[in-house]
């Protein structure tokens, strides 16, 4: 790529162009005149920096052209770099060149708007500090994930958005006409990453994933981003220890890089650091289900599911995600095997973040048994005809294989310590949100 002759703010933040005259390019974040002074702070995608342009400094167009700018304006100046305390960040450009690249329309986003209106207008908001920490954090977990992957020899696997039949569950499936058929958007990669393993037996991948959830949480989106893995040779406690090192190693990453946004943010450092080294602890559902019944008085039956409120009552006794495994087999998805050594149970895990952000991963061995998984499938109302390529995998060199799936957003959310999970994917897709 070629020399730019613009400087990136962070480098004046930096304290690296003190004294130099440099040009920077960006949008004005906000702006004020008085007199035959205007104090516009710009904007580029590293920080911000108030710039003041003085009558006199530049030509008489260039000052009014200053005074008329909007927020939003997109803008070229060129100007001597001055240190000064009272100024967003420790320096000011004293300007003396300014060009409007375009003039902006009044823009509609102003201070203490609702999040209906701001998710309205998400095409604009995207731009904001808030939105745009949270963008930058979610790339550096997305890079994490892949780094992370490759480095431990998986191969990313692709599989078909479009499938004949569910994973997860029917009632949550998205229709999708086909021609003079229909399928499905994929609720999970999985089924077919099954296949995939007899063949490159370490894979990943990271895909846009899609539940008709009629509940509006502040965890749920319609369309999300699963990072799924899947191994051959693994048994549960393999798979659960791997998620607990990919977690790990995200935070590092982030840790690493972040530090401005998650300070934009809000967030604690200090505390993302204490849990990126600690142990994450492993708890089977039945010990779960003690503390909730000991500790917070909940009078649960063995056999439900955890719900939201049982995990964030749960979290109140861990500071660190936790792994949950051996949920009741009988509510668990028609492919989590029985535990020979307590079969009301599962061979399965999900993981908690603690603070209220819920089931960030969540996996298990496979079933290898046809006969079961077959019973468990007409019981849930499924055509047992469509999965009998999906058995297939049990005929033909079966072995012991695992995997699991981590909610990107859901983990971002908890990263970046947001209030709604649509704040973790630049356009939200929820029951009552499919725009812009
Ligand atoms: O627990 P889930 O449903 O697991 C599966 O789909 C497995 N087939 C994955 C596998 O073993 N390969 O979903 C995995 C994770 C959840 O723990 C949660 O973090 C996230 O995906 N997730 C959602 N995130 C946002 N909105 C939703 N509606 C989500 N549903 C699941
Ligand atoms: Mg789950």
């Amino acid at each position: 790529m070629s020399e730019s002759k613009f400087t990136k703010i962070e480098e004046v933040i930096d304290g690296k162009k003190t004294g130099k005259t440099i040009h920077i390019r960006g949008w004005i974040y906000r702006t004020r005149s008085s007199g035959n002074i205007v104090f516009t702070v710009i904007r580029d995608v590293t920080g911000i920096l108030q710039a003041t342009v003085k009558k006199g400094n530049l030509s008489d167009k260039e000052f009014v052209d200053a005074e008329k700018a909007l927020i939003e304006s997109s803008i070229e100046v060129e100007g001597v770099v001055k240190e000064d305390k009272r100024a967003p960040g420790g320096y000011e450009l004293q300007v003396a060149g300014f060009h409007v690249v375009n003039f902006a329309e009044p823009f509609p986003i102003v201070k203490d708007q609702s999040p209906e209106f701001l998710l309205d207008q998400r095409h604009l908001w995207i731009r904001s500090q808030q939105l745009s920490s949270v963008l930058k954090i979610r790339s550096t977990v997305v890079g994490a994930i892949h780094k992370f992957f490759r480095n431990h020899g998986f191969y990313e696997f692709d599989a078909p958005v479009l499938q004949p039949s569910q994973c997860e569950g029917g009632s949550t499936l998205f229709e999708v006409k086909y021609y003079e058929n229909k399928t499905y958007l994929s609720q999970s990669w999985q089924l077919y990453a099954e296949a995939a393993v007899f063949s490159l037996e370490k894979i990943y991948n990271m895909g846009p994933t899609f539940r008709a959830e009629k509940s509006k949480t502040s965890r749920h989106l319609s369309e999300f981003w699963m990072a799924e893995m899947e191994a051959a040779w693994m048994d549960l406690n393999d798979v659960s220890q791997i998620a607990k090192d990919e977690v790990k190693f995200i935070l590092d990453e982030v840790l690493k890089n972040n530090q401005r946004e998650l300070s934009i943010l809000g967030q604690d450092v200090k505390k993302l650091q204490r849990i990126a080294e600690s142990e994450f602890q492993t708890i089977t559902y039945t010990e779960a289900i003690k503390i909730l019944n000991e500790k917070e008085n909940m009078g649960l039956d063995w056999g439900k599911d955890l719900r939201t409120i049982e995990e964030d009552k749960l979290m109140n006794h861990f500071t660190t995600p936790v792994v949950v495994t051996n949920y009741p087999v009988d509510i668990m998805a028609f492919y989590k095997p029985r535990d020979p050594k307590d079969p009301k149970t599962a061979l399965c895990f999900d993981m908690i973040a603690p603070e209220g952000y819920g089931e960030i991963v969540g996996g298990s061995q496979r079933s290898l048994d046809i006969e079961d998984m077959k019973k468990r499938l007409e019981d849930a109302g499924e055509k047992v005809e469509n999965y009998e390529w999906y058995f297939d995998l049990r005929r033909y060199g079966s072995v012991p294989h695992s995997g699991y799936g981590l909610g990107v957003e859901r983990l971002v959310a908890w990263i970046c310590k947001l209030e709604n999970i649509k704040d973790a994917i630049p356009f939200p897709r929820t029951i009552l949100r499919f725009k812009p």
